[in-house]
Protein backbone atom coordinates (compact mmCIF):
# COMPACT_ATOMS: atom_id res chain seq x y z
CA UNK A 1 0.00 0.00 0.00
CA UNK A 2 1.32 3.45 -0.79
CA UNK A 3 1.33 6.55 1.59
CA UNK A 4 -1.69 7.97 2.37
CA UNK A 5 -2.87 11.97 1.02
CA UNK A 6 -4.95 14.40 2.20
CA UNK A 7 -6.50 16.14 -1.42
CA UNK A 8 -9.37 18.89 -1.54
CA UNK A 9 -11.96 19.89 -4.15
CA UNK A 10 -12.66 23.59 -3.83
CA UNK A 11 -15.23 25.94 -6.24
CA UNK A 12 -18.42 27.65 -6.35
CA UNK A 13 -21.30 26.05 -6.64
CA UNK A 14 -21.79 23.79 -9.14
CA UNK A 15 -18.70 23.69 -10.40
CA UNK A 16 -18.49 19.52 -10.88
CA UNK A 17 -16.45 18.81 -7.41
CA UNK A 18 -18.73 15.85 -6.58
CA UNK A 19 -18.93 14.66 -10.00
CA UNK A 20 -14.68 14.65 -10.19
CA UNK A 21 -14.44 13.82 -6.97
CA UNK A 22 -16.27 10.07 -7.79
CA UNK A 23 -14.56 9.84 -11.00
CA UNK A 24 -11.11 10.24 -9.35
CA UNK A 25 -11.73 7.19 -6.90
CA UNK A 26 -13.14 5.00 -9.54
CA UNK A 27 -9.46 5.83 -12.08
CA UNK A 28 -7.41 5.57 -8.52
CA UNK A 29 -8.66 2.25 -7.23
CA UNK A 30 -8.32 1.05 -10.78
CA UNK A 31 -4.57 2.11 -10.18
CA UNK A 32 -5.07 0.05 -6.67
CA UNK A 33 -4.88 3.15 -3.99
CA UNK A 34 -7.42 2.91 -1.37
CA UNK A 35 -9.73 5.78 -1.96
CA UNK A 36 -12.43 7.38 0.96
CA UNK A 37 -14.11 10.38 -0.37
CA UNK A 38 -15.72 12.00 2.12
CA UNK A 39 -17.53 16.12 2.00
CA UNK A 40 -17.83 19.11 4.12
CA UNK A 41 -19.50 20.44 6.31
CA UNK A 42 -20.05 16.81 7.12
CA UNK A 43 -18.00 13.38 7.00
CA UNK A 44 -18.98 12.60 10.83
CA UNK A 45 -22.38 11.81 11.90
CA UNK A 46 -21.74 14.90 14.06
CA UNK A 47 -20.57 17.08 11.53
CA UNK A 48 -23.22 16.28 8.93
CA UNK A 49 -25.88 16.96 12.20
CA UNK A 50 -24.06 20.48 12.21
CA UNK A 51 -24.23 20.66 7.83
CA UNK A 52 -27.92 20.70 8.77
CA UNK A 53 -27.76 23.78 10.52
CA UNK A 54 -25.74 25.55 7.62
CA UNK A 55 -27.31 24.46 4.88
CA UNK A 56 -30.95 24.78 5.60
CA UNK A 57 -33.16 27.95 6.12
CA UNK A 58 -32.99 31.47 5.18
CA UNK A 59 -30.02 32.80 3.36
CA UNK A 60 -29.44 35.60 7.04
CA UNK A 61 -30.03 33.20 9.65
CA UNK A 62 -26.49 32.92 10.83
CA UNK A 63 -23.82 35.94 10.64
CA UNK A 64 -20.65 34.81 8.45
CA UNK A 65 -19.07 34.28 11.94
CA UNK A 66 -21.44 32.43 13.67
CA UNK A 67 -20.97 30.14 10.33
CA UNK A 68 -17.49 29.87 10.21
CA UNK A 69 -17.34 29.31 13.98
CA UNK A 70 -20.07 25.76 13.11
CA UNK A 71 -17.99 25.16 10.20
CA UNK A 72 -14.53 24.73 12.42
CA UNK A 73 -16.85 22.76 15.38
CA UNK A 74 -18.00 19.94 12.57
CA UNK A 75 -14.33 20.63 10.84
CA UNK A 76 -12.88 19.62 13.56
CA UNK A 77 -15.13 16.30 14.25
CA UNK A 78 -13.82 15.48 10.80
CA UNK A 79 -10.48 15.83 11.01
CA UNK A 80 -10.07 14.08 14.06
CA UNK A 81 -12.53 11.22 13.35
CA UNK A 82 -11.82 10.63 9.35
CA UNK A 83 -9.13 12.78 7.97
CA UNK A 84 -5.83 12.06 9.90
CA UNK A 85 -6.51 8.14 11.07
CA UNK A 86 -7.47 7.12 7.25
CA UNK A 87 -4.25 9.12 5.95
CA UNK A 88 -2.35 7.74 8.83
CA UNK A 89 -3.44 3.92 7.59
CA UNK A 90 -2.31 4.84 3.93
CA UNK A 91 -5.85 5.78 2.36
CA UNK A 92 -6.20 8.99 -0.22
CA UNK A 93 -8.79 10.81 1.39
CA UNK A 94 -10.27 13.11 -1.51
CA UNK A 95 -12.82 15.86 0.45
CA UNK A 96 -15.21 17.59 -1.24
CA UNK A 97 -15.01 21.00 0.47
CA UNK A 98 -12.16 21.97 3.26
CA UNK A 99 -10.91 24.90 5.15
CA UNK A 100 -10.87 26.99 1.81
CA UNK A 101 -14.60 26.93 1.30
CA UNK A 102 -14.13 29.11 4.91
CA UNK A 103 -12.00 31.35 3.57
CA UNK A 104 -13.52 32.43 0.46
CA UNK A 105 -17.21 32.20 1.24
CA UNK A 106 -17.81 33.51 5.34
CA UNK A 107 -14.11 35.24 4.59
CA UNK A 108 -14.01 37.36 1.44
CA UNK A 109 -17.51 36.90 0.22
CA UNK A 110 -19.16 36.83 3.65
CA UNK A 111 -16.90 39.55 5.26
CA UNK A 112 -15.01 37.85 8.10
CA UNK A 113 -11.74 39.31 8.58
CA UNK A 114 -8.86 37.21 7.16
CA UNK A 115 -7.09 36.97 9.89
CA UNK A 116 -9.47 35.98 12.61
CA UNK A 117 -10.31 32.87 10.08
CA UNK A 118 -6.60 32.09 10.34
CA UNK A 119 -6.45 32.20 13.78
CA UNK A 120 -9.49 30.12 14.03
CA UNK A 121 -8.02 27.55 11.87
CA UNK A 122 -4.69 27.69 14.35
CA UNK A 123 -6.78 27.11 17.54
CA UNK A 124 -8.67 24.36 16.06
CA UNK A 125 -6.58 22.44 13.69
CA UNK A 126 -2.95 24.06 14.02
CA UNK A 127 -0.92 23.65 11.20
CA UNK A 128 -2.86 20.98 9.42
CA UNK A 129 -3.15 21.46 5.68
CA UNK A 130 -4.31 19.79 2.55
CA UNK A 131 -1.49 18.17 0.73
CA UNK A 132 -2.71 18.98 -2.22
CA UNK A 133 -6.07 21.63 -3.02
CA UNK A 134 -7.92 21.00 -6.85
CA UNK A 135 -9.61 24.38 -7.52
CA UNK A 136 -12.64 23.68 -10.20
CA UNK A 137 -12.80 27.45 -12.08
CA UNK A 138 -15.90 28.20 -13.64
CA UNK A 139 -18.43 31.39 -14.12
CA UNK A 140 -20.71 31.38 -11.25
CA UNK A 141 -23.57 32.35 -13.74
CA UNK A 142 -22.56 28.60 -15.24
CA UNK A 143 -22.47 26.80 -12.07
CA UNK A 144 -25.62 28.46 -10.50
CA UNK A 145 -27.57 27.57 -13.71
CA UNK A 146 -25.97 23.77 -13.12
CA UNK A 147 -27.94 23.67 -9.67
CA UNK A 148 -30.84 24.76 -10.96
CA UNK A 149 -32.92 21.42 -9.77
CA UNK A 150 -30.74 19.75 -6.92
CA UNK A 151 -32.43 20.09 -3.81
CA UNK A 152 -33.82 23.41 -3.03
CA UNK A 153 -33.92 22.68 1.14
CA UNK A 154 -30.15 22.97 1.07
CA UNK A 155 -30.27 26.10 -1.26
CA UNK A 156 -28.94 28.45 1.68
CA UNK A 157 -25.86 29.31 0.18
CA UNK A 158 -26.87 28.91 -3.49
CA UNK A 159 -29.87 31.80 -3.22
CA UNK A 160 -27.36 34.34 -1.71
CA UNK A 161 -27.05 36.98 -4.43
CA UNK A 162 -24.73 36.84 -8.38
CA UNK A 163 -22.64 39.75 -6.24
CA UNK A 164 -21.62 37.20 -3.66
CA UNK A 165 -20.78 33.97 -6.14
CA UNK A 166 -18.42 36.38 -7.89
CA UNK A 167 -17.08 37.64 -4.83
CA UNK A 168 -16.55 33.86 -3.82
CA UNK A 169 -14.38 33.40 -7.38
CA UNK A 170 -12.03 36.51 -6.92
CA UNK A 171 -11.63 34.97 -3.34
CA UNK A 172 -10.45 31.50 -4.69
CA UNK A 173 -8.17 32.84 -7.08
CA UNK A 174 -6.34 35.08 -4.98
CA UNK A 175 -6.01 32.10 -2.61
CA UNK A 176 -4.40 29.79 -5.49
CA UNK A 177 -2.14 32.80 -6.30
CA UNK A 178 -1.16 32.70 -2.36
CA UNK A 179 -0.50 29.10 -2.53
CA UNK A 180 1.07 28.15 -5.71
CA UNK A 181 2.37 24.84 -4.06
CA UNK A 182 -0.67 23.21 -2.77
CA UNK A 183 -2.97 24.56 -5.62
CA UNK A 184 -4.00 23.28 -8.59
CA UNK A 185 -6.12 25.06 -10.92
CA UNK A 186 -8.83 23.39 -12.99
CA UNK A 187 -10.49 25.53 -16.03
CA UNK A 188 -14.05 23.59 -15.14
CA UNK A 189 -15.65 24.69 -18.44
CA UNK A 190 -13.45 21.69 -20.38
CA UNK A 191 -14.84 18.39 -20.50
CA UNK A 192 -15.02 16.34 -17.58
CA UNK A 193 -12.73 13.60 -18.83
CA UNK A 194 -10.12 16.21 -19.34
CA UNK A 195 -10.55 17.60 -15.92
CA UNK A 196 -10.38 14.34 -14.22
CA UNK A 197 -7.35 13.55 -16.37
CA UNK A 198 -5.63 16.63 -15.23
CA UNK A 199 -6.95 16.24 -11.52
CA UNK A 200 -5.61 12.30 -11.70
CA UNK A 201 -2.11 13.95 -12.75
CA UNK A 202 -2.10 16.07 -10.06
CA UNK A 203 -2.65 13.44 -7.41
CA UNK A 204 0.04 11.07 -8.81
CA UNK A 205 2.61 13.48 -8.85
CA UNK A 206 2.11 14.22 -5.42
CA UNK A 207 1.95 10.78 -4.75
CA UNK A 208 5.40 10.52 -6.45
CA UNK A 209 3.92 8.44 -9.13
CA UNK A 210 3.39 10.80 -11.35
P1 LIG B 1 -21.84 21.84 -0.96
O1 LIG B 1 -23.02 22.43 -1.67
O2 LIG B 1 -20.59 21.87 -1.75
O3 LIG B 1 -22.14 20.49 -0.35
O4 LIG B 1 -21.52 22.80 0.29
C1 LIG B 1 -22.52 23.26 1.14
C2 LIG B 1 -22.52 24.76 1.20
O5 LIG B 1 -21.71 25.21 2.29
C3 LIG B 1 -21.96 25.42 -0.05
O6 LIG B 1 -22.87 26.42 -0.43
C4 LIG B 1 -20.67 26.04 0.41
C5 LIG B 1 -20.89 26.27 1.89
N1 LIG B 1 -19.65 26.25 2.70
C6 LIG B 1 -19.22 27.42 3.32
O7 LIG B 1 -19.85 28.46 3.17
N2 LIG B 1 -18.10 27.38 4.13
C7 LIG B 1 -17.41 26.22 4.36
O8 LIG B 1 -16.41 26.22 5.09
C8 LIG B 1 -17.86 25.00 3.69
C9 LIG B 1 -17.13 23.72 3.92
C10 LIG B 1 -18.98 25.07 2.89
Amino acid sequence: MGHGLFVTLEGGEGAGKSTLARTLKGKLESEGRAVVLTREPGGTPGAEQIRELLVRGDADRWSAMTEALLFYAARVDHVEKVIRPEVAAGRIVISDRFADSTLAYQGAAGGVPRERLKALHEIALGNFQPALTLLIDIPPETGLSRTKGRDGIEARFESKALAFHARLRAAYHALAESEPGRFVVLDGGQPPDVIAQQALSAILERLGDG
